[in-house]
């Protein structure tokens, strides 16, 4: 006869025993410490067959259960050999993080408790966690002791947010009408260097994709403050309604920081809610040294800062933070009988665009609690340094640099007879030996390599000179 009392298999698997979940555990932490090793001392790019791999992937009908260390085993080697390592200290990529290590323990803990971050009634601890640090960033900033914000999913959703709440605070009937509660076009300003996720951003709030207005740039990659002032006169002029102006710290492509004083003067004078996306360039308020180049970043509306970037954190980890923390409210207040708190200025899931909502805070509180904003100034120092490393030995060989940032990214040109970017790079992808990319600055194609890794090391960096060396 069957015994009741015995969960069958299938289940079981969902809710292991806790031997069984122990014994999982240890095996997967020192299956992942061993992968971490091989990946660092191997290539940097995808090395697996697709095509074998759609075939076992094929195999799995979900109908019949599969071992638990089978099944880690199987996900660790795919994971190893099918994916571009942005935690490879010859990464040089698009930010994504090598992440700290307090960040990844601070993913298994979350993972563990899974707390619920929508109400502060169901996780106050870890809603106040969240609260503090963003007010230990928005303090670093320069913004009053009132900014508040909150963790999103990364750049895109806290750019999204800072949209929402300049249409709101432009004109209250936008939470009822939407566009229609405008007597004319909502637009706002970006620069042409700027990340184009505002497209998307502005589609989704329901303004159109033309509401986005490209400002040119000086021909270095920032914002040329003429040509906004020049385009918001025009703009009212022709009937539309200006609402934001978005100054951009550390652009994707070549790390420039737009005039942000100018612009901040820009905005105000025009009455335009102002926002600084520092969502990689963000990080350097971490060092006494180099915050002053972000100077006019604390007279923002808003800001957005990726932890998930040069902060190192997992992905996806980003923050909105504001001076007008009211203003969130009015834009994401909704009133339910079954949520168990509704408190506004305080419950996140009436104060940002997310409702159900993981305890992402946590890696940025355990990094800073555990490295202090000393480490983090030392990170971002010697990113710099070794971006400087490498457009010395760059240099040095003939290949020019196109951008002048302060940040950590080169936008590299090769001597004219090394052929295409494009082949160059294709060649160190293939060579395994580094990641970089392509880019466009200022209508030209770059190499692009950005050297944010904590772990890169300058022996990696002659690295990935040779490999450029090789591929011509
Ligand atoms: C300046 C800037 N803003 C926004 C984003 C979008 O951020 P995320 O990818 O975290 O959504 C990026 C991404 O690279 C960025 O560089």
């Amino acid at each position: 006869m069957k015994n009741h009392r015995e969960p069958p298999r299938s289940a079981s698997a969902l809710f292991p025993p806790r031997k069984n979940r122990q014994r999982w555990d240890d095996f997967l932490t020192r299956e992942l410490a061993l992968a971490t090793e091989r990946v660092a001392k191997g290539a940097v790019t995808p090395t697996l067959d697709l095509a074998r791999f759609r075939s076992e992937l094929a195999d799995f009908d979900f109908r019949t259960p599969r071992p638990m260390d089978e099944l880690l085993s199987w996900t660790i080697t795919q994971l190893e050999h099918g994916v571009v390592h942005v935690t490879h200290p010859r990464y040089f990529g698009l930010f994504n993080p090598a992440p700290s290590f307090p960040a990844q323990c601070a993913d298994r803990i979350a993972a563990t408790f899974n707390p619920q971050l929508a109400t502060s009634a169901t996780s106050p601890v870890a809603v106040e966690t969240e609260a503090y640090v963003i007010r230990s960033v928005a303090q670093r900033l320069g913004l009053p002791p009132e900014a508040a914000g909150h963790f999103t999913t990364g750049g895109a959703e806290a750019n999204y947010t800072t949209l929402i709440c300049a249409l709101t605070r432009s004109n209250s009937n936008f939470a009822t009408e939407g566009a229609r509660a405008f007597d004319g076009p909502p637009v706002f300003y970006i620069s042409r260097e700027s990340h184009l996720a505002w497209l998307k951003i502005s589609h989704q709030a329901g303004i159109g994709r033309f509401a986005v207005r490209l400002v040119n740039t000086d021909g270095s990659g920032r914002m040329d403050p003429s040509a906004l002032s020049g385009m918001v006169a025009s703009d009212r002029a022709l009937g539309r309604v200006p609402v934001m102006v978005v100054g951009t710290a550390g652009t994707t492509n070549a790390g420039m920081i737009d005039p942000l004083v100018d612009a901040a003067e820009i905005a105000r004078t025009a009455g335009l809610w102002y926002h600084v996306d520092a969502a990689w360039g963000g990080a350097l308020i971490a060092s006494d040294k180099l915050r002053g180049t972000l100077v006019g970043i604390e007279q923002a509306d808003s800001v957005t800062i990726d932890a998930h970037k040069w902060f190192a954190t997992t992905m996806g980890c980003g923050m909105f933070v504001t001076r007008h923390a009211p203003v969130l409210s009015s834009a994401f207040q909704v009133s339910t009988t079954y949520m168990p708190s509704n408190v506004p200025n305080l419950d996140p899931y009436v104060t940002s665009v997310q409702w159900s909502r993981r305890f992402l805070g946590l890696r940025l509180f355990l990094s800073l609690a555990a490295a202090g904003w000393t480490g983090y100034s030392e990170h971002v120092e010697k990113s710099i340094e070794l971006t400087g490393l490498l457009r010395q030995h760059l240099e040095a060989r003939g290949w020019s640099i196109a951008n002048e940032s302060s940040l950590a990214v080169l936008c590299i040109r090769p001597p004219g007879d090394y052929g295409e970017v494009r082949s160059i790079v294709s060649r160190v992808l293939a060579s395994g030996r580094a990641w970089i990319s392509v880019a466009t600055f200022e209508g030209i194609d770059i190499i692009r390599a950005c050297v944010t890794h904590g772990e890169t090391t300058p022996e990696n960096i002659r690295e990935l000179v040779n490999a450029l060396e090789a591929a011509r």
